[in-house]
């Protein structure tokens, strides 16, 4: 059973799969339409990674760390850059859809793969929860901006709307009126004036939901309708996003950024999640391989142009908005068209406000086009049931999985709270890199192949070491307080992170490992450790329930073990 589990596909075995359009070879349609060159892919990770993040959650982050949350971005920036090389070597040795699982499923073996595609589904379908819930806090607020009013109730989620009211009622009790803030008092709203039956009420976030059914929709009829939105909605959010930096660059105030770092770098590490779900998109594209022209060379170069144009971008915004106001102010759901309003320009707020809707639309449309390319895969592997590998004999798109995964963002959109589903997707994503980078490790060097994409090789034996002492010698003294005082228990992530740094740095000499998928696996579990216990032991609720159903239908169904018999 235990060498079952492991049981891997080898790179010919999966190239094969593709080639031959699989367990439905008898029908042409279920091969994908080969559309996307190294422009459209490029545009895709943009489109992609610029959404709720950089308009919503640097919002939060920047009011934790300051203008010291720059750093931050850059921090991510380069623990992405490790992993973006992971991904892109993988994409060029195994050019088929299905991303970070077909990857683990050649190196890692099947119930790794499974748990990497169960994770996927985190960063995928519960991340557009996230940016479906953020994108109507704007929809709202540009229909504000045409004297369109949506009763409160039908634009956020239940216990938020709970929550708040029950806060007010405690900050009333005890004389702390200042503390309401306008975000709770409209929240609370919603809950006073919602229609009801006996003591349930009806509130529910009808636009996430409506974004959700027309971007599905989109999906569903197709790649190159698809790829035709996505290039015009990038292009006019890169204009935006250029124009706020040119624009606000003039209104910055230098005294802002003093102090660079007021809450010291643990206020900077406390926006791990919000600065991280910022830059996740650019490993989506990834999931469309089999429809690039030439992926081998096309998916590596469209991740990293992506990936650097989106940090360039996003440390330039940082530091304008933060230049541009107090960071105590910016604890706002919409920061950068806040900072505008606050110097004055209300005109360039409310266009901000029009490019977030179709920011934010775009990310949606590329995660919803990612999540049921990954089912197709796993379905083709007998993981998952036949139908999510079915291919529409029109539209040439996975059907069923597509329809399966509007549901699935579609209902919690309705009812779920912005700030979990994020810590959730940071989590499952950092969780993915981790398993990526861990998977090229495991992956024989090859010869170089000309007109290819190769992760250049440097022997970590020495640097690591370095790295670890040198880490351990500076953080010794923090390091030792972590385990003395309360809660002891909730640093278990981190000192799961030194055993894994020392196990690494004793591999990396004895094994010559590649220095740049050891950096990007200690980075990514580093920041995995900054999220906090909470989404730790969600993350492993959500890792339980994927077992159970790998063993009770994939282990079971999956076409290499029937091979294999
Ligand atoms: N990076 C994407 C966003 O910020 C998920 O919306």
């Amino acid at each position: 059973m235990s060498k079952n589990l492991f049981r891997k596909k080898s790179l010919e075995h999966i190239l094969t799969d593709v080639k031959s359009g699989f367990s439905d070879s008898e029908h042409s349609s279920n091969h994908l339409k080969k559309e996307l060159t190294v422009k459209d892919l490029t545009l895709m990770g943009i489109a992609a990674v610029v959404g709720a993040g950089i308009f919503s959650t640097i919002g939060e982050a920047s009011f934790q760390g300051g203008p010291g949350v720059t750093i931050l971005f850059i921090i991510t920036a380069i623990t992405c850059g490790f992993s973006a090389l992971c991904y892109a070597e993988f994409a060029s040795r195994i050019p088929v859809a299905g991303s970070a699982y077909t990857y683990a499923y050649a190196t890692f073996g099947e119930l790794i793969a499974w748990i990497i595609g169960w994770d996927l589904l985190m960063e995928y379908a519960i991340g557009n929860i996230a940016v479906a819930i953020s994108w109507s806090t704007y929809f709202v607020n540009f229909l504000e901006g045409f004297h369109i009013h949506m009763p409160e109730y039908l634009t956020l989620d239940y216990f938020t709307a709970f929550r708040a009211h029950e806060q007010i009622i405690d900050l009333t009790k005890s004389g702390h009126l200042a503390d309401i803030t306008d975000t709770m008092k409209t929240a609370a709203l919603a809950w006073n004036t919602a229609p009801g039956i006996g003591g349930l009420k009806l509130i529910a976030n009808i636009p996430a939901l409506a974004i959700v059914v027309a971007i599905t929709y989109l999906v569903y009829v197709g790649i190159r309708e698809t790829k035709k939105a996505t290039n015009a909605m990038v292009f006019l959010k890169i204009a935006i996003v250029i124009a706020v930096i040119i624009i606000g660059f003039f209104y910055v105030t230098p005294a802002n950024w003093h102090p660079f770092l007021p809450n010291g770098f643990r206020g900077v590490m406390k926006g791990v999640s919000g600065v991280f779900f910022a830059y996740i998109g650019f490993d989506a594209i990834s999931t469309t391989a089999e429809e690039c022209r030439n992926p081998q060379r096309d998916l590596p170069r469209g991740m990293i142009y992506s990936l650097v144009i989106c940090t360039v971008l996003y440390i330039l915004i940082a530091l304008v908005l933060t230049g541009m106001v107090s960071y105590k102010n910016l604890q706002v759901g919409d920061p950068l068209a806040y900072v505008f309003i606050k110097v004055g320009l209300k005109k360039i707020s409310y266009v901000i406000s029009i490019s977030a809707v179709v920011a934010t639309a775009s990310v949606l449309l590329i995660f919803q086009l990612g999540q049921p390319r990954i089912w197709m895969s796993m379905s083709r592997d007998g993981l998952l049931p036949k139908a999510f590998s079915r291919i529409h004999p029109k539209h040439h798109t996975p059907s069923f999985a597509t329809i399966v995964t509007g549901f699935v963002v579609a209902i919690p959109a309705l009812f779920m709270n912005l700030t979990e589903v994020t810590d959730l997707t940071s989590i499952g994503t950092l969780f993915a890199f981790v398993l990526v980078c861990g998977g090229v490790l495991l992956m024989p060097r090859e010869a170089a192949v000309k007109g290819r994409f190769h992760l250049p090789y440097v022997n970590s034996k020495f640097i690591v070491p370095i790295l670890f002492i040198a880490g351990m010698y500076i953080f010794w003294q923090p390091f030792t307080h972590m385990f003395s005082g309360e809660n002891v228990h909730e640093r278990f992530p981190f000192f799961l992170f030194i055993l894994l740094s020392l196990i690494l740095t004793i591999l990396s000499v004895v094994k010559n490992l590649s220095l740049i998928p050891v950096l990007g696996l200690i980075s990514c579990f580093y920041l995995m450790t900054e999220l906090t216990y909470q989404s730790w032991i969600r993350f492993l609720v959500w890792l339980v329930i994927g077992l159970a159903l790998y063993f009770t239908y994939g282990y079971k169904h999956s076409v290499l073990g029937k091979q294999k018999l």
